[in-house]
Order: C-alpha cells, then structure tokens, then sequence
C-alpha cells in the first residue's frame, strides 16, 4: 500500500497508530542527530522525524540523508505528539516517528521555490507550471474552478437542463474575433475552424426540439491577449426555447445566485438592470464597476462659455466626484495628471476643483471660474466639504473612455475595489449594429442572430442602424461575465439581418444557408447567454487575471511555452495537407 492517510489528513487522536504516507518532500532539516523531513501532497504537509538515537536501522537514517526537495517519498511510521506545536497548519499538533522510508522517484532541484509564495518569474512558472500546480495557491484556484463547475450541472441539471456536446471542427461562427483555422487532409484546399463559440449549433439543437441546452465547453478566439483574455478558454454556454428576454435573466441570475450561496456562502442582491445608454452616460462603460457610485456629472451647461477655451471647444466636459480626496497634496495632483497624459489613457491635461472645509474652492482653472460657478459645479456633482472634483474634456466617445480609466483608478485608489464585495447588474438593450469608422461597415453589436428589441421593430424597418438588440450582458465589478439574446428565428428575418450587415444573399447563403434552412422547419423562439467561465472563476477568486485559474494557460503571445506550441509542422505533414509555406525569412 502506497499510502494509509494523505498529508493533510492525521491529527491527535491518531496518535499511537502506524500508518504510511507519500507525497513530496517540500523541506529538510538535518541537525546530526534528528533529521525533519515535510512531506507534502495536494491536502497539506505533515512533519516527519527520523531519529538518530543508535536504534534506528542505518538503512532509514542513509536514505533520509539522500532526500532532496521534491523527492517522492514514502513513510511509514508512528504517529506522535509533537514537542514543539506548529498552530499554523492542521497537522501541527503531531508528527511522525519513521520506521521506514523509501524514495519513490529523485528530482532536480526545482527552478522555482514550490511554497506559497515563490521566487520564480511568471514564464519560467509557465515553463514548469507542473511544478507550479504544485504550490497551494494555483491548485485551490483548480479546486475552486472544479467546485464551481460541479455547482454549474448541478443547477442546470435540476433546471432540466441537459449537456449536449457540439463539434470542435466547423466552420466559422461570427463573434468578431479571428479564427483559428485547420487544414483537411482530406479536403485539399479546405479548412475547418475552430469554435469561437457554439452558437450556431445551439441555436440548431433549438429546433431539434432539445429545449433547454447548456455545456462546459472550449471556444478559441484568435485575438490579442489581456489578463482576461485567453485564446481558447471556457464557456458555460446556454440555450432555452420558448422563453423571452425575463425568462433567461431570472434563470441565469438565479444561477449566479446558486454559485455565490453554494461556492462562497454569499446571499446576491437581485441584479438591477441598467440600459446600454446610461451606462455609457454614467460610467462611459458597458460594463460598469457598480461597487461604488462616482457617477460621471455633465458640466457642459455650466463650463462652457466662461472665457476657458479648452471647454469651450470640447464636445462633452464631464466630471467626478472622488470623495474625501481634497486633501490630495500638489504633488498627488500632478502624479494624476501625468497619469491621465499617459499614452494609453491619452488626456491631454486634468482639471481639478478641491472643495475645501471652510466652504470655499480651490481650482486649477480660477482664472475663469468664481467660487459661484465652482459651487454650481459641486451641488451638480454632489460634492461637499473635503470632496475632489475631478474634469474632462474633448470629444464624447473618447472623453467617457478617458473618463472611465479616471474613474476605476481612483475607485481603486480610494479602497473602494474590494475584490470580494460584489455587485452584479444586467445591461440590457445594446445597439443592434456597431459602425466600423475605418471601413465604414456596419457590424452586430452582440451577433447576427442576434433579435430586434421588441419595442424598436419600426426603427428597424425605417432606421435600422439605429435599432436596439433584444440583447443583454452580465456584469459583476466591472467585469463582462456573460452575454447573450433572444435570437431570430424567422429566416426572412435572419436574411434581411444578413443584408443589413453588407452580405449578398449568396454570401448569406453560402456561410449560414444551413441556419436559415433549418428556420424553415419549424423554428421555436429561443434565446440565450454564455458566461466566461474563467472569468467567473476569477471573480470568484478575487483577481484579475484569469490564467491561474487555466491549467495550462496561454502566455501574453499566445504561446505555451511549457509544450512549445505553436511550432512548425514538418515537410511531410505540410505535404499530406497540401500546403506549401511562402515564409520570408
Ligand atoms: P460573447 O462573445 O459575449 O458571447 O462571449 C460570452 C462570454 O465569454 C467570455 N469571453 C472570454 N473569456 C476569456 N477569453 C476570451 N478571449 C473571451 N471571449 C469571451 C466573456 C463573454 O461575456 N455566443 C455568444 C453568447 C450568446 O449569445 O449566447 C457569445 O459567445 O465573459
């Protein structure tokens, strides 16, 4: 037997009893006459004692002397109270007196130290990520990535829910990513792509009657990488028939709901819904962080025309309430100001109104304003005694983005980003079509089977690029976990959706003929969401990034740099796939 107990499993009352242990060595003490070995595996560490006191067998005192970190052991002995209690791990209380001890396997030296927290680099963690499974903190990001999904099928399953699972080869499903495309050996010339999600195919198994749909499942998207960004990653992907808009928000916010309660013991608030226009007029975001208010104020009627040309010129002046932060010192100020020059955010200067306690103002703009037009400013923006207003300025779109990194820096700034307080909402109510200015196109804001809000069917006859979609996203502290619509499910519909989006009813044909056929067998309404779930195993773990919560991530480049993938193919490959490669070097 290799094991009687794991790692993290023998406490007091066990003491007395012989068992036998394996697992890793993460630690040696060897001080002549007593030799401390810490033996760990994925349930914690024990403490062994191997005793030099003239009876222990030569035997065992010589193999303890070769262990080195991350041998793979295997002790057997009794098991002891300990002298000296270690309170900060649960097997603290007692160790064990080794009557036998066998190296299961050597190992180098890790390149990294395998303890919480660790000395090695993020690429060189991702060189050896099975080492760094190895360490507490990324395996209970797996285990808490597994609990969610058992609580995933559980909830769905008792919803009547039922996994079903789509081809991974296919062709191109249009989530406005790129493709990751494979050759057909089979099919000179041709090519599959991979899943960017399983749209079509849900939408498919609507009308083959399936009802209520949903599965764990790989979508890949060939797109520039960010901390919530992986090329392929997770979706929990969701279909229901004969439902509208309601229907899906209650079941999926119920879901969330089940997830907070079952994983993290927290009770959800009911999500509000919030239109796609005052999220972008309130937090210039369609994924607003609502842990704290600090809501954009438009001070366009009370900046302009007061002799300050910078305002003056702009489209939208827009502010901030930050509060409690007039006591930023002109140093902070500064340090803010060059933040919001930065490249990436691309202001060009910051305005700033300090309220102070006496009742009085101090701007960087007095030359134009009188403590009346700045006190018109506060009452606008709320702002009272000890409060910093905050100002932007220039064209609209641009100016709720800027305003937008502004307003997270400093919600960040101010402690008000708790990673573990959440606050859920729907947006709800996108547009329908997205203008590309470079082109000139139009595209689907969510995707083209995507449906009409009900109430602008008109608009869509009369003004269809100023339609809004029957679509809606989930958002938790400013993170898109889900999104989803009610779909067409007429094909004239379908075809004219198609026409709106530049497609000749050939091309339409051609890429979705099989979608729109099967709308003529008898499609129900039906609707649906995908929400990240790597996104929502971050959440639930209190980062940003999601790739510890990916066995085996992607690095920023797309690369896995532990496999060494993407790598070339050989010539016989490329030959049986009829390709030829015109690389310059
Ligand atoms: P959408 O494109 O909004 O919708 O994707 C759904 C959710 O998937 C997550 N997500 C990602 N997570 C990690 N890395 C990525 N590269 C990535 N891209 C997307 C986000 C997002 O909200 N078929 C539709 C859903 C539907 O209409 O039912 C779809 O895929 O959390």
């Amino acid at each position: 037997m290799l094991r009687t107990h794991n790692c993290g499993e023998l406490r007091e009352s066990h003491i007395g009893q012989t068992v036998t242990l394996s697992g890793w060595a993460q630690a040696i003490r060897d001080k002549g006459g007593l030799i401390w070995i810490d033996i760990r595996d994925r349930y914690g560490i024990t403490q062994l004692l191997i005793e030099d006191d003239g009876n222990a067998a030569a035997e065992l005192l010589e193999t303890a002397r070769k262990v080195g970190r991350e041998f793979v052991l295997k002790a057997t002995g009794e098991v002891i109270e300990r002298a000296a209690k270690n309170p900060n791990i649960p097997t603290g209380n007692i160790e064990m007196r080794l009557s036998g001890l066998e190296i299961l396997n050597g190992a180098q030296t890790p390149p990294f130290k395998i303890e919480d927290e660790t000395d090695g680099g993020d690429e060189l963690r991702m060189k050896y990520r099975y080492l760094d499974i190895r360490r507490n903190p990324v395996r209970e990001k797996l285990v808490l990535r597994h609990k969610i999904a058992q609580e995933v099928r559980r909830y769905l399953s008792d919803q009547d829910f039922i996994e079903v699972e789509t081809p991974v080869l296919i062709k191109s499903t249009p989530e406005g990513a790129r493709d990751f495309l494979v050759p057909s050996r089979m099919n000179p010339g041709e090519f599959y792509a991979l899943p960017q999600s399983p749209q079509t195919f849900k939408q498919l198994l609507m009308v083959g009657g399936m009802d209520r749909y949903f599965q764990i499942v790989k979508c890949f998207r060939d797109e520039d990488l960010r901390a919530d960004r992986q090329p392929e990653f997770t979706q929990i992907d969701c279909e229901m028939a004969f439902v509208d808009r309601e229907d899906i928000i209650n079941n999926f916010e119920g879901m969330m709901r089940h997830l907070f309660k079952m994983v993290k013991d927290i009770e959800l608030p009911t999500f509000p819904q919030m239109e796609y226009a005052d999220a972008m007029r309130d937090y210039g975001s369609d994924k607003p962080d609502t842990r704290f208010e600090m809501k954009f104020v438009d001070l366009n009627d009370l900046a302009k025309n007061k002799g300050f040309k910078i305002f003056d010129a702009a489209e939208i002046v827009l502010g901030i309430c930050a509060k409690g932060a007039a006591s930023y010192t002109r140093k902070q100020i500064d340090e803010l100001t060059k933040w919001v020059q930065r490249p990436q955010i691309g202001a060009k200067g910051l305005v700033y109104v300090k309220c102070n306690e006496d009742g009085s103002f101090k701007s960087s703009v007095d030359k134009f304003y009188s403590q009346e037009d700045l006190k018109a400013w506060a009452d606008k923006a709320g702002a009272e005694a000890g409060d910093l207003i905050l100002v932007l300025s220039g064209e609209l779109d641009v100016t709720r983005k800027q305003m937008c990194e502004l307003r997270l820096e400093m919600g960040q700034r101010l402690g008000l980003r708790d990673p573990f307080n959440y606050s859920p909402l729907w947006v709800i109510n996108f547009p329908m079509f997205e203008k590309d200015e470079e082109t000139g196109h139009y595209h689907a804001m969510h995707h083209p089977f995507t449906s009409v809000l009900p109430d602008d069917a008109e608009i869509l006859k009369t003004d269809r690029y100023n339609a809004r979609a029957n679509a809606y996203d989930m958002v938790i502290n400013g993170v898109e976990v889900g999104g989803g619509s009610i779909r067409i499910h007429d094909k004239s519909d379908q075809a004219d959706m198609f026409d709106a989006l530049g497609f000749t009813p050939e091309e339409a044909q051609e890429q979705f003929g099989f979608l729109m056929n099967a709308f003529e067998y008898g499609a129900p309404p039906h609707g649906g969401i995908a929400l990240g779930f790597d996104r929502l195993c971050s959440l639930f773990g209190g980062v940003d990034s999601i790739r510890d919560f990916i066995a085996f991530p992607k690095n920023t480049s797309g690369r896995d740099v532990m496999i060494e993938s993407p790598s070339a193919a050989d010539n016989q490959q490329l030959s049986d796939l009829s390709i030829q490669l015109d690389i310059k070097e």
